[in-house]
C-alpha cells in the first residue's frame, strides 16, 4: 500500500478541511496521504471562487495532502485526472449507471453534478511540492438549492456512510497515484478521455464573456481544455476563460 497507516483526522466542524490541510501544511509536516474529513463545514470552497454546500454529516467532505513531487508546471494536471478518474470508477461501481467527468474534475451523473474537487497546490520552484486534494461527494442529501446537483442516494435510493464511501475512495485514489507515481500517464489520459463529458459533441460555452459555438475534442498535457469552434478556429481555454452553458 502506498499510504500505508495513513493519519485520518476526522473533524466534526471546521472551516473548510482544505484550509485546515493548508494550515497543517504550514505549521507541522503531515505525512503523505494524511486524510482530513468533516462533519460541517461553515466555509466549504468550490472551483472559481464559489462555495461548496452539504448537508451536516449527509455526504462525504474530505481533503489528502500528497507530496507529488514528479509533477511539474507541465504536468500538475495529472492530478486532477487521478482522483476524477478515482472517483469515477468508485461511483459507476456503486451505482451502476454512467458517470462522466466535466473538465476539469466535476462529476456528472445523468446531466448532474455528484462530486466536486477542488485541488490547491504548493511551488519549490518549477516542481509541484504540495497538493491538497479537497473532494466533496454528496451521497445521502435529498434536497439541493440548485435543480442541476444530484446525490447517490437520489440516484440509487440507497444510503451511504461517509466513512465507508472514503475507504473505499482511498482505495481507488492509491491504485491511480501509484499509476501517476510510476509513470503510467498514457493509461491515466486515456480513462480520462474515455469518460470526459461532452466530447466531440457541439455546444454552446462561454469564452471571456462571449458566447461561442465550438465542440471539446480534447485536453491538453496541461490541463488546458482543447476546442473547435464553429468559425473553424482552435482554442486551448484555462479554466478562467471558459464556462459550459448545459
Ligand atoms: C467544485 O467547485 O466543484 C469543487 C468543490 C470541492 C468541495 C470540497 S468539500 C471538501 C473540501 N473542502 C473545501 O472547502 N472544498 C473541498
Amino acid at each position: 500500500m502506498l499510504f500505508k497507516d495513513r493519519a485520518i483526522i476526522n473533524l466534526d466542524v471546521t472551516d473548510s478541511t482544505n484550509q485546515y490541510a493548508s494550515h497543517l501544511l504550514r505549521s507541522a509536516a503531515p505525512p503523505d496521504g494524511t486524510v482530513i474529513t468533516a462533519q460541517v463545514q461553515h466555509q466549504g470552497r468550490g472551483q472559481r471562487g464559489t462555495d461548496w454546500e452539504s448537508n451536516p454529516g449527509e455526504n462525504l467532505l474530505c481533503s489528502i495532502i500528497v507530496y507529488p513531487i514528479e509533477l511539474n508546471s507541465y504536468n500538475h494536471f495529472y492530478l486532477s485526472k487521478v482522483i476524477a478518474i478515482a472517483l469515477q470508477e468508485l461511483l459507476e461501481e456503486n451505482l451502476d449507471r454512467e458517470v462522466l467527468l466535466k473538465w476539469p474534475n466535476d462529476l456528472i451523473v445523468a446531466h448532474k453534478k455528484i462530486a466536486g474537487v477542488l485541488i490547491e497546490t504548493t511551488w519549490n520552484h518549477q516542481r509541484l511540492h504540495s497538493a491538497v486534494i479537497g473532494i466533496g461527494l454528496n451521497l445521502n442529501q435529498l434536497n439541493f438549492n440548485t435543480a442541476k446537483a444530484t446525490s447517490t442516494r437520489l440516484i440509487s435510493g440507497n444510503y451511504w456512510e461517509p466513512q465507508d464511501c472514503l475507504k473505499a475512495l482511498l482505495i481507488k485514489f492509491e491504485k491511480y497515484y501509484f499509476k501517476l507515481v510510476s509513470g503510467q500517464y498514457n493509461e491515466i489520459t486515456k480513462q480520462y478521455r474515455d469518460h470526459l463529458y461532452r466530447l466531440g459533441q457541439p455546444m454552446k460555452f462561454e469564452y471571456n464573456g462571449k458566447a461561442i459555438d465550438a465542440m471539446i475534442t480534447g485536453v491538453d498535457e496541461d490541463g488546458k481544455l482543447r476546442l473547435h469552434c464553429g468559425n473553424g478556429e482552435s482554442l486551448s481555454c484555462g479554466l478562467k476563460e471558459i464556462k459550459m452553458v448545459y
